[in-house]
């Protein structure tokens, strides 16, 4: 047996706890997640009032400030996020040296990468105004850049931020508006996707948060932090999954082919899984999930999209998948990702599009949690430790004689 401590030096107590499924890194006060009830409060706030009742922007001063704003406040933080919509003009050529055809985020990471050299006067995080001007340049930002990452991948001019609207109907016709035709934006519409925003804004210590603040923690400027944040978003088993849940929904196409698809899922030696079931923190239901369905319902109504065959085949996978063992043991329920796609189809993006939607709403949560850690005076580098199963020490060996 290991004496662990012997070998390791340092720390009194050392833990092994490979995808940290029982270690906090941090002390927060932003996000509260409970996933045996099911509840996820934004700074104290329930999830479902929120997104029935604040909007995204709102959502975003709560995240970062710790309070609901008055109305003073609001229209201040509305106003200076809205005079930052705009992006550098030289931006547009350093979208030119993508590929056409490369995946919007791909070229995510890279432009977000980026700011810290157009922005370079908000990367001394030193000091608190620049960490401030930084926090609102991305919350403005990242629409415009997402918008223009599609634009770029479909062959369209890209079309510029416009002040009037408010953040949720600016994206719509930054994505959707062609120079040639005036695009009309359904304000039922605005609400359905200022609504995903509030939705995926914050989700306390995710994958991709927790690699913000590692990076943070190093001491890098926050715009190479939060690409390192879209980076991590991207895989299937996270943010990716929203675009790999209608993928799947649609290779199962219709209702009677659910049962193969759940079989497979049950399946130890098929690695397939059901995209958008199953949470590391949810172990009642993603209560997300339960908005994003309702929302979905009211979306296709309103489009007057009728029988819509994903849809049907989502209700339907769920209703078979919630009575059956296999899933009620491992506690298995639809996440946030299950349905959002459908509501994104529906709008009329395409799957590429779901998971920088995702990276866009999650800035807030990202650049809040980065600034919590840099003004924490106990915040020092995250360093994991290791269990080395490595050889045991051995002597080099010159290459003409092995
Ligand atoms: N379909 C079928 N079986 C599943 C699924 C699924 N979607 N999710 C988990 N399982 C099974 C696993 O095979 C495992 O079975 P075992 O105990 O027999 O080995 C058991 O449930 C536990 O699964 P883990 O992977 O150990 O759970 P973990 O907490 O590490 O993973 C995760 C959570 C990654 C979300 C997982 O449920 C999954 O891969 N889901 C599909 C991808 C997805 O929807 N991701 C989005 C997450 S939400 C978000 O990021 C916004």
């Amino acid at each position: 047996v290991l004496d662990i401590r012997k070998l390791y030096g340092a720390a009194d107590v050392f833990t092994y706890d490979p995808g940290f499924t029982s270690t906090a890194s941090c002390e927060s006060e932003i996000t509260f997640i409970d996933g045996d009830k099911g509840e996820l409060w934004y700074r104290g706030y329930p999830i479902e009032q929120l997104a029935a009742e604040s909007h995204y922007l709102e959502v975003c001063y709560l995240l970062l400030y710790g309070e609901l704003p008055n109305a003073d406040e609001l229209e201040k933080f509305e106003n200076l996020v809205t005079r930052h919509t705009m992006v550098h003009e030289q931006m547009n050529n350093f979208f030119r040296g993508f590929r056409r055809d490369a995946h919007p985020m791909a070229t995510m990471v890279g432009v977000v990468g980026a700011m810290s050299a157009f922005y370079h006067d908000s990367t001394d995080i030193s000091d608190p105004h620049q960490r401030e001007v930084a926090a609102i340049r991305l919350i403005a930002k990242l629409p415009t850049i997402a918008a223009m990452a599609y634009k770029y991948s479909i062959g369209q001019p890209f079309v510029y931020p416009q002040n009037d609207l408010d953040y949720a109907s600016n994206f719509l016709n930054m994505c959707f508006s062609v120079p040639a035709e005036k695009y009309e934006i359904k304000p039922e519409l605005s609400r359905a996707m200022d609504r995903i925003f509030t939705l995926h804004a914050d989700h306390e210590q995710n994958a991709s948060t927790s690699t913000v603040r590692l990076a943070g923690s190093s001491g890098a400027n926050p715009f190479a932090c939060i690409a390192a944040g879209i980076a991590c978003l991207w895989g299937p088993a996270h943010g990716g999954a929203n675009q790999a849940a209608l993928e799947m929904l649609q290779e199962i196409g219709s209702v009677d082919q659910i049962p193969e698809y759940i079989k497979r899922a049950k399946d130890k030696d098929d690695p397939f899984r059901l995209m958008g079931f199953g949470h590391r923190v949810y172990k009642n239901f993603d209560p997300r999930a339960k908005v994003m369905k309702e929302s979905a319902d009211e979306v296709l109504d309103l489009l007057g999209i009728e029988n819509n065959e994903t849809l049907k085949v989502a209700k339907e996978l769920e209703r078979i998948a919630l009575e059956d063992d296999f899933f009620i043991e491992k506690k298995l329920y639809p996440n946030v990702d299950f349905y959002s796609g459908i509501i994104l189809s529906a709008m009329g993006f395409p799957t590429a599009m779901f998971t920088p939607i995702f990276a866009l709403s999650r800035t807030v949560g990202w650049i809040a949690q980065w600034k919590e850690m840099i003004a924490d005076p106990q915040n020092k580098i995250g360093r994991p430790r290791q269990l080395y199963v490595g050889s045991d020490k051995r002597d080099y060996v010159p290459v003409d004689s092995r």
